[in-house]
């Protein structure tokens, strides 16, 4: 299908979405907030795609949601339409989600990224929450899941004076899980990509929802789901072909059931 403001494409068992409106450095409007949606449904529904790399351009992953689009906007329209809730659709998404971040991710930009499931960030690449110099404040999680991510010190010194962290600071931080050399990203991510898709569909699923548990919950309520979800998997023949390759010295042949 084609789209205006992203590129989506299959990249073997990974699905690759390039966010493009190269113009204004992938600022996210509505139609690109729509139009990344309806290429999550495209790949979640496609058993054959095992894990989802989300990027953008050299110079900007995305430099925040679209300041033209949303600044004659009334409280009333924002409030009616939820503005920003569509956002979260990738939150949802049950297979993983790399974030391939280059250059700026700022303000909804950077709550994107941290949307996905973990960041591969190139050495170029810029994170910040500068909302409060445009007079208001992160609205896509900024405030919340940063915070889960690099604590509270570093989340209020981004929030409230606007400042930028750069690739080092950011994998210093916790926000990023590795920093790759420019021009590597997209072949690292899609490196990444590939190890997950090549995995049992199930358990990756199944991995990222036990992670994504502990964030919300207690530490005694996760560790039984985390149990539980373990033993469901003895139900599995990807865990029967698994652990026989591993003990018949050969590679796994997963079916992905
Ligand atoms: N929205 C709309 N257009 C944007 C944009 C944005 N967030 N960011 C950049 N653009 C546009 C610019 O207006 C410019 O368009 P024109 O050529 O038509 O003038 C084009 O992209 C190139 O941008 P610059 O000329 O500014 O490029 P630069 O290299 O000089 O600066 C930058 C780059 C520092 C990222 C600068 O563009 C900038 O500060 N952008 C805004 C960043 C920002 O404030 N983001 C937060 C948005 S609010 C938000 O995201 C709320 C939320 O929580 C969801």
């Amino acid at each position: 299908m084609a789209y205006e403001c992203i590129i989506a494409e299959k990249k073997g068992k990974v699905g690759l979405i390039k966010l493009n409106r190269p113009d204004a450095l992938n600022a996210l409007n509505s139609m690109l907030i729509d139009e990344l949606a309806q290429a999550l449904d495209k790949f979640e529904a496609n058993d054959k795609i095992g894990c989802i790399v989300v990027t953008g351009s050299e110079k900007a992953f995305a430099a925040g949601a679209d300041i033209k689009e949303m600044q004659a906007k009334t409280y009333m329209e924002a409030y009616k339409e939820d503005f920003l809730k569509r956002w979260e659709r990738i939150t949802h998404c049950r297979i993983p989600v790399i974030a391939a971040v280059s250059g700026y991710a700022l303000g909804g930009g950077c709550e994107l990224a941290r949307m996905c499931d973990f960041i591969i960030a190139s050495s170029s690449a810029v994170f910040g929450q500068p909302e409060i110099n445009l007079g208001v404040m992160p609205g896509a999680g900024g405030t919340q899941r940063l915070a889960r991510s690099i604590g509270k010190a570093k989340t209020m010194d981004m929030c409230l004076t606007g400042r930028n962290m750069d690739a080092e600071e950011a994998e210093r931080a916790g926000l990023v899980s590795r920093v790759v050399k420019e021009g590597n990203l997209v072949d690292e991510a899609l490196k990444a990509g590939d190890k997950i898709a090549s995995l049992s569909r199930p358990a990756t699923m199944m991995a990222k929802e036990a992670v994504n548990v502990a964030f919300e919950t207690s530490l005694a309520e996760g560790v039984r789901f985390e149990r539980r979800m373990f033993h469901s998997m003895f139900a599995t023949d990807d865990q029967k072909e698994g652990m026989s390759a591993f003990a018949e010295k050969r590679s796994a042949n997963f079916k992905n059931s």
